[in-house]
């Protein structure tokens, strides 16, 4: 197993500030992985995403301490435009990483800096248009398109660029809830195609459950907790003490088996679908 992303005893603490935003981070992801990272805000979610792709520390001030590696190289010693190519980041707020006047050249932008060829952007443009939806917005400048319509954006300019590790913090803020379950679907798909890691800060955690390999809880700029999909949600009572809101089918589940109504020994559905397979079973079993 070949590891895209580790940190070593890491911390970070902006400059002015009293308290680390990160303290003390020891986690491995290994490659071709999906990985969720909730926690409440301010918990130091967005700061892990940055020291992800070198952001942190090279545009803020601050004191860092430890190791970040990405594909086994420590990210400060990796040139920026190669760390650009390897880890993908998608900003919570997309009008950060514009810098385009038209949403098409933004799309571009990111393979013309790779060096690909017009006829390879044109074979990537096929691709990622059409899956991100956003054709009719291809003429408009970047920033005058509505909150969800950027965030397609911008995932699409940092897929087009196709890197093997994909970092998105709340890539789904501004979506509705048809355009989350789209988001994910895309994510679904780079995982099955391309292997990608992908790393994904996000709140609503009905999409990115049934998707995710591994889970990681951030509080008070500590990594709390780290596991499996499905051992991280076995522990629902310490998540939802920290501030995490489970999906209703998991709470549901998780209170069914505290009250003694479900074997202690099974573990908890992870998708409505995975819920109604368990309610028939225990049906059966209590014929
Ligand atoms: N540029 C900055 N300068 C100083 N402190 C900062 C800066 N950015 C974040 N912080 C502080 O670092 C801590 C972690 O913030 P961070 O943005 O990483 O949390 P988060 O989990 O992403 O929060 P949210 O859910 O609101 O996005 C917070 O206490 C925050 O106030
Ligand atoms: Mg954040």
């Amino acid at each position: 197993m070949s590891i895209a992303m580790r940190f070593e005893d890491y911390s970070w603490r902006y400059s002015r500030t009293s308290e680390p935003a990160l303290k003390n981070v020891n986690l491995e992801i290994a490659a071709g992985a999906v990985v969720g990272i909730i926690g409440p805000n301010g918990s130091g979610k967005t700061s892990l995403a940055y020291s992800m792709n070198g952001l942190i520390p090279n545009q803020y001030n601050g004191i860092r301490t430890g190791a970040v590696y990405v594909l086994g190289k420590e990210v400060t010693t990796i040139p920026q435009a190669q760390l650009c190519q390897q880890v993908g980041l998608v900003f919570s707020d997309p009008e950060a990483q514009f810098t385009a006047m038209t949403v098409e050249d933004e799309v571009i932008f990111g393979m013309e800096n790779m060096g690909l060829t017009i006829a390879q952007i044109k074979q990537r443009l096929d691709w990622v248009v059409p899956l991100t939806e956003i054709e009719p917005l291809m003429d408009k400048p970047p920033y005058e398109v509505s909150g969800g319509q950027k965030q397609r954006v911008a995932l699409a300019s940092v897929l087009g660029m196709r890197p093997p590790i994909m970092v998105l913090d709340e890539p789904t803020s501004m979506l509705d809830p048809m355009g989350r379950q789209r988001v994910f679907e895309v994510l679904g798909k780079l995982k099955r195609e391309y292997q990608s890691t992908i790393i994904v800060v996000e709140h609503s955690l009905e999409n990115l459950v049934p998707l995710a390999d591994l889970m990681i809880l951030v509080y008070h700029g500590e990594v709390l907790l780290v596991a499996e999909t499905e051992p991280f949600f076995e522990q629902l009572g310490y998540l939802m003490k920290h501030d995490v809101f489970p999906p209703g089918v998991l709470e549901f589940f998780y209170q069914l088996k505290v009250a003694g109504h479900y074997p202690a020994a099974w573990p908890l559905p992870q998708s409505v679908a995975a819920g109604a397979a368990r309610l028939r079973a225990l049906f059966e079993e209590k014929k």
